[in-house]
């Protein structure tokens, strides 16, 4: 080689070369997962480096690397769990034999228990004691390939209970090595202290907590349950407003239970993403791909509250809307922490394909974070967060469930598992 070509093409440095993979690189949109097979990926300084076919690697300094040999196995993205209640107090198990006995989700909310219920536990709990009970879900998420989660607030609805959940949040990124991005979800549920005056709550999110949030950076984004049981169009608008005002982004709960039209709100107020979405019309989905939303489906409170409606699946993939996929762990509607079992659930009970069940949980996941140019992807100069599988075509990742495929998982350029 001249010195010419060594000048512009220097001799990379890598840290971490794994051998003898295929890859679910999960790049346009994860169609036909972007696979990459007899393939070799190569970390540096946290990122991935260089990625393509072993055949085709290129030279490199090989005194300090170090070389894996994968074995055949599959690398995928880390999982990204774009949806999650994940701090808490209490549980909701009496609730859960409720329902079994006849009683709706929306019939325990409207008779006082629901959220609300969980919010009086999770205001008496210590911050300790939150960090404490949220812990074994997020290892399990993480036991299961999870290297990035979103964490949503709204149990405390005031302040300083708002506060201290997305304190926990940030801690749990300290406990464990999984990257934390947190929303603010103060108008989740009307706290009884502001029954019969939600408008009045609604300016206490907007006046005093949005900008605390903001300006103490404990969230980037800010989340409204937009519904009957939650808050209505002009509230949710207001809400952006303020979220806006204050430089954060934002996503809804959205056409859940019934159609408000929350998501074309959303849409009009570029949100990242509108979540659940069961009942959403034509023109919501329109509207979504036309602000380049994503749509959020969340199987598993469809089939914990025995949901009917299924989401507009079809419509959405005709629109060009990207679909992510998430577990809402929650204590309510979905108190499931098993990334593993949304992606089985996401073929099984919303007919997606295992390519757009896994893109739900990986590339679509991230755009749903705002997250898509560092994350969800095995692209040069991504975030080297990456899951070893081994299995022997992806599809298992959906088709299995309950035995765990996960080999190894890396985080930063770290093997974490
Ligand atoms: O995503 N829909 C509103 N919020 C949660 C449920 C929270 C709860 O029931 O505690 C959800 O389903
Ligand atoms: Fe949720």
């Amino acid at each position: 080689m001249t010195n010419t070509a060594q000048a512009t093409n220097p001799i990379p440095h890598w840290q971490t070369l794994w051998l003898n993979v295929n890859l679910a690189t999960m790049t346009n949109g994860g169609d036909n997962y972007g696979e990459i097979c007899d393939a070799a990926l190569a970390i540096s300084d946290g990122k991935i480096a260089w990625l393509g076919k072993q055949a085709d690697l290129p030279s490199y300094h090989k005194s300090d690397v170090e070389v894996i040999d994968g074995q055949g196995r599959w690398l995928t993205p880390g999982l990204i769990d774009c949806h999650t209640h994940l701090v808490y107090g209490g549980n909701r198990a009496n609730e859960f034999e409720m329902r079994l006995q006849g009683k709706s989700y929306q019939e325990i909310a409207e008779a006082g228990g629901g959220i609300v219920s969980t919010v009086k536990a999770t205001r008496e709990a210590s911050a300790a004691e939150l960090l404490k009970s949220a812990l074994p879900r997020l290892t399990a998420l993480h036991q299961q390939g999870v290297t990035t989660i979103e964490i949503k607030s709204g149990y405390g609805l005031d302040l300083d209970n708002e506060v201290k959940m997305l304190t926990v949040a940030g801690e749990l990124a300290e406990q464990l090595p999984v990257t934390v991005k947190r929303t603010f979800l103060g108008a989740h549920a009307l706290p009884v202290e502001y029954k019969d005056n939600s408008d009045g709550y609604i300016k206490l999110v907007c006046d005093e907590m949005i900008p605390v949030i903001a300006e103490q950076k404990l969230a980037d984004t800010v989340d409204v349950f937009c519904e009957n049981i939650g808050f209505d169009l002009a509230q949710t608008e207001r809400v952006f407003t303020a979220a806006k005002q204050h430089g954060l982004a934002i996503k809804a709960h959205a056409e859940q239970l019934s159609n408000l039209g929350g998501t074309e709100l959303a849409a009009k107020y570029q949100a990242l993403s509108s979540d659940h979405i069961e009942f959403l019309s034509a023109a919501g989905i329109k509207a979504m791909s036309a602000a380049n939303m994503t749509a959020v489906l969340l199987p598993g409170a469809f089939y914990f509250l025995r949901e009917t409606q299924l989401p507009p699946v079809e419509l959405l993939r005709k629109h060009g809307v990207a679909m992510a996929i998430a577990t809402d762990a929650n204590p309510g509607s979905s108190p499931i922490c098993s990334i593993q079992l949304m992606l089985n659930m996401a073929c099984t009970l919303f007919r997606l394909t295992p390519s757009e069940a896994l893109a739900g949980v990986t590339c679509n996941a991230a755009k749903a974070l705002g997250l898509s140019k560092t994350k969800g992807q095995l692209s040069v100069g991504f975030d080297a967060d990456i899951a070893l599988w081994n299995i022997s075509q992806p599809a298992e990742l959906c088709y299995q469930f309950g035995v765990n495929p996960l080999s190894a998982l890396i985080q930063n350029g770290q093997q974490v598992i």
